[in-house]
């Protein structure tokens, strides 16, 4: 840290309160915020995490919506689960409140209230969907209709799901109201305006001249927001769920969700320090860092600040805005509409006392940088050849070689030599490194430097082999040992931001108290003569099936999206009613069935049509592996095709089966037994 701040305000984007957290939000802002502020607490900053539900706005009222309950039934639901998953994971904030709290809307009230009567927004009046029949205005995600791009009939007015293109509500064609069915109007509505042209000059200085050390991602976003010019946005909505406007006239409207929600972050602040939040918002000293997701960008870098500088009364902009890209779970996005993600509250529940390694995998494999993929194959992977191979292997040798040759007791280390000094300096090294990538948010490499603390440690049991030396020299040996377990407590330091379930259960295991990130480095840091715990496994093997029962999860939840999006082909073209009469289609009785040799695909069925016999081959084996018990079974069959030959047999006819939704074919059977080779008509 190249400024010395007195002390440091993280915030953490605050989740819709309309579903659980899933891997996407913690691997983008949880996860990382929570090193952040646990490392500098190590380092005995004075440090402050922020955080709470954003329980406002349509992604609420949809939700409400869609499970039949209130909007505020949707958020004390959801509030809860996010709270106490994020709290189980170790999340560590020092507030996680709500948006819809008295002393949130009184904040927020007041914030709005002070723009207002400083002559800060403009009012325009606009044309905006509206349903009569509802008397409401409509937000985008209320109107649907047919997609310009692709011709879906249910595309959203802020996007088409079928082919992803986002749009506006008045780009749709035939809208219709999602409340009621209804076409759509347009009608005139007025609202409050931030112009943001206004700041734009000092938001190009802070951020373009100022920042040019924020990440890349975050940077470029901004720069290009800024360079194709600023306009005013609207800051309130006609809605009923909300923060109402606090100003006369304003009935039925509310705060836009995305000027009340940042403000949460500093009502949160007050509820956690009413009487000193003002230093860590208002203290040139003071360092404000957000962590947010990648589609947070635009808010926290140039709407919020201007709101701020717009305010006045010495609020801080922020130093910096470590933003990720976004987390894909098997290849495809995560939706939280889809289902399509892995549910904090649901690892907890499937992988009990696992949190360690759900925060390990999720940050050897952060989207710091690029969109990155989740997969289960990679978390079992970096749990068994890296938590356990690695880390806990290290330490286990470690402690249970103490066990073994001194009884548990920290053994005095005598001379070093050689080998220690360059143990020492590749320390040295590693935590040089964890220290700058953290102090820079680079939480991917200071993990692997962290690691290669265990890593030195698994090279030097390997070259120095004290079980061999004990033979010999009990003395080296011990000296040995004591290196090993001062490598053991650097672990425990290091560790504690990363996985603080297990390094804390090290600390436990190696008596260590009052840990603080000075001591990283040290070859002294327990004392000889310490009776060590019995060791314990910090990390165990997961295992196949617990893996593929996640895997089998996931093709579930695709199977049943596919299923929700079918819809039946439209119908074909008018065909007209003589040649229609022209097929010959009959009810036939199976007289044999089997599977053809060497065609997977492929049934030869004999059936009686009445006049005679005949064979007729249908590609439908796949959906009857028991050929044989459709003898006796009746099916109708287009009886006037001219044979073709299949796999060397000649088929006489076409049997009719109906394509199902998931592609499967089923058989036509007729509804009472009819006699062979009836005519269907
Ligand atoms: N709820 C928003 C989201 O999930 C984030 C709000 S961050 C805040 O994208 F700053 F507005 F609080
Ligand atoms: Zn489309």
């Amino acid at each position: 840290m190249e400024k010395k701040f007195k002390r440091t305000l993280v915030t953490t984007a605050l989740p819709y309160a309309n579903g659980p957290v899933h891997i996407g939000h913690l691997a983008g802002v949880y996860v990382p915020a929570d090193i952040y502020t646990r490392y500098l607490r190590l380092r005995g900053e004075d440090v402050v995490m922020i955080g709470g539900s954003d329980e406002h706005g349509v992604p609420i009222t949809l939700r409400a919506r869609k499970e039949g309950i209130t909007p505020q039934q949707v958020v004390d639901r959801y509030h809860a689960i996010i709270r106490d998953s994020l709290k189980e994971l170790g999340v560590s904030f020092d507030v996680y409140s709500r948006t819809t709290s008295k002393l949130h809307s009184q904040t927020a009230s007041e914030f709005f209230r002070r723009l207002y009567d400083k002559e800060e927004f403009i009012v325009q009046t606009s044309l905006q969907p509206y349903d009569s029949k509802a008397g409401e205005f409509l937000a985008d995600r209320y109107v649907v209709g047919t997609c310009p791009k692709c011709g879906a009939d249910n595309a959203y007015g802020d996007q088409c799901e079928k082919c992803g293109s986002s749009l506006n509500a008045t780009d749709l064609i035939n809208p219709r109201s999602a409340l009621t069915g209804e076409p759509v109007e347009m009608k005139e509505t007025t609202h409050w305006f931030l112009p943001l042209d206004k700041w734009e000059p000092a938001l190009k200085e802070w951020i373009l001249d100022g920042h040019k050390e924020w990440k890349t991602n975050v940077y470029g976003q901004c720069k290009s927001w800024l360079d194709g010019g600023l306009q005013p946005r609207a800051v309130s909505r006609d809605l009923s769920w909300g923060v109402p406007v606090p100003v006369e006239g304003a009935e039925g409207k509310v705060l836009y969700v995305w000027f009340d929600a940042p403000i949460g972050y500093i009502s949160n602040t007050k509820e956690l320090l009413p009487d000193t939040w003002e230093t860590y918002w208002k203290d040139p000293e003071t360092r404000i860092i957000n962590f947010i997701g990648k589609d947070n960008i635009v808010f926290h870098c140039i709407v919020f600040p201007a709101m701020l500088m717009a305010y006045g009364d010495g609020f801080q902009l922020p130093d910096n805005v470590p933003a990720n890209e976004f987390l894909n779970l098997e290849g495809d996005k995560i939706s939280t509409s889809r289902n399509w993600a892995v549910w904090l509250h649901e690892y907890l529940a499937d992988f009990p006392g696992k949190q360690d390694v759900l925060r390990y995998v999720l940050t050897a494999n952060a989207p710091e940088t690029r969109d990155n993929d989740f997969t289960w194959a990679d978390f079992q992977t970096r749990n068994n050849s890296e938590l356990v191979a690695i880390l806990g292997n290290f330490v286990n040798r470690a402690l249970v070689l103490t066990h073994k040759y001194c009884n548990g007791t920290v053994p005095a280390a005598g001379e070093l030599t050689d080998i220690e000094q360059q143990l020492g300096a590749d320390l040295q090294a590693a935590v040089a490194a964890l220290t700058e990538a953290l102090d820079t948010f680079h939480f991917r490499e200071a993990l692997k430097q962290a690691m290669e603390i265990a890593r030195i440690g698994n090279r030097y049991l390997q070259e120095t082999e004290p079980w061999k030396v004990a033979k010999t020299d009990m003395q080296r040996a011990a000296t040995i040992l004591n290196v090993a377990l001062q490598l053991c407590a650097n672990i425990a330091i290091a560790f504690e931001p990363f996985t603080p379930f297990s390094a804390s259960r090290l600390a436990e295991m190696l008596k260590l108290k009052d840990l603080n990130w000075g001591m990283l480095g040290r070859l002294d840091i327990i004392t000889a003569g310490t009776t060590l715990c019995e060791p314990q496994l910090l990390f165990e093997k997961i295992e196949d099936d617990a893996i593929q029962a996640q895997v089998q999860r996931l093709l579930d939840i695709k199977k049943a999206n596919e299923l929700s999006a079918w819809r039946p082909e439209p119908q074909a073209e008018d065909v007209d009613f003589d040649t229609f009469c022209r097929s010959d289609l009959r009810v036939g009785t199976i007289l044999e069935c089997e599977k053809v040799p060497k065609a997977d695909k492929l049934l030869r069925f004999l059936i009686d049509d009445g006049l005679t016999k005949r064979t007729i081959v249908s590609g439908i084996a796949k959906y009857y592996p028991d050929p044989a018990a459709l003898v006796g079974k009746q099916i109708c069959f287009i009886a006037n095709l001219p044979p073709r030959k299949l796999k060397g047999i000649v088929s006489e006819g076409m049997i009719l089966s109906a394509v199902n939704s998931d592609g499967s074919l089923v058989l036509i059977e007729p509804s009472a037994p009819v006699a062979p080779g009836a005519k269907i008509g």
